[in-house]
């Protein structure tokens, strides 16, 4: 199955720490031999701003998203 992982690129979820999340994203699916496994998307904002920096992985929102959160949750795609 193929996962999807949609980054908020919107300016306050960027600004909020969208921009490193995405490039630990994509070197953690380098690093993994993931690029079968997940589908990166960039997102526009949800107006969901004030929650962020938020991330979509398989239609659930994740809010406040930091490099930690992402870690646990990439794991459990493998
Ligand atoms: S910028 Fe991400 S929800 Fe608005």
């Amino acid at each position: 199955m193929t996962n999807e992982i949609k980054i908020c690129m919107g300016s306050s979820c960027f600004a909020r720490g969208n921009e490193q999340n995405l490039e630990f994203i994509e070197k953690y699916i380098k690093e993994n031999k993931l690029e079968a496994k997940i589908e990166v998307f960039g997102a526009r904002c949800e107006n969901i701003c004030e929650k962020g920096p938020n991330v979509i992985i398989n239609d659930t929102i994740y809010n406040n998203v930091t490099i930690e959160k992402l870690t646990e949750e990439l794991r459990k795609l493998n």
